[in-house]
């Protein structure tokens, strides 16, 4: 990857309600709309259920068709159909704690409720998976926090050469 070629993205929005089109997904598009400012190009979108299996095909398939950054939106807290972490660490080859936790660090100045959140980042086959909070602007925020780390991420978890 040169240094200008774009980041292809994969979005997943897991949601049980939305999914059932009980609402309309607002956290992909925002992620979508994000994507684009930061010059990455968004190839596939979807919206699961909170079902470990459905999460891990999505992740697998959007890795599989060429998406070098998955982004998930949801599952990340703590209900009981809450299994978005448990489903990326069951597939992924390494976990990167440090996304997580400047995500937590970062957003707790703006609320006390983003210690409710268990978003993280991993590598699934050869992509960089960042796994982020349900609520739209949370989601879009906590990319925010990590975003610096994206573009070298992305090429490490594609194994790609690299200047470091
Ligand atoms: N992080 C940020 N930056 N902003 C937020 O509003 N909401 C929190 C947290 N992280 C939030 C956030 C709340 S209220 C919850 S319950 C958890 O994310 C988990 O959300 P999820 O289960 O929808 O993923």
């Amino acid at each position: 990857m040169s240094k200008q070629a774009t980041i292809t993205v994969g979005i997943v929005t897991v949601s049980d309600r939305a999914a059932a089109g009980e609402y309309i997904d607002l956290g992909g598009p925002a992620l979508r709309e994000a994507a684009g400012k930061y010059g990455w190009s968004v190839a596939a979108e979807a919206v699961v259920p909170d079902d470990a299996q459905r999460i891990q095909e999505c992740i697998r398939a959007f890795a599989a068709q060429g998406c070098g950054l998955i982004l998930t939106t949801g599952g990340t807290g703590i209900a009981p159909r809450d299994v978005t972490p448990e489903a990326i660490r069951a597939i992924m080859r390494v976990e990167l704690p440090g996304f997580g936790e400047a995500m937590r660090m970062r957003s707790l100045q703006a609320t006390p409720n983003a210690i409710l959140s268990r978003a993280l980042a991993a590598v699934v086959d050869r992509a960089l998976v960042v796994a982020l909070p349900g609520k739209p602007a949370g989601a879009v925020e906590c990319l925010g926090h990590v975003a610096g780390a994206v573009e070298h991420g992305v090429k490490l978890a594609a194994r790609l050469p690299t200047s470091c």
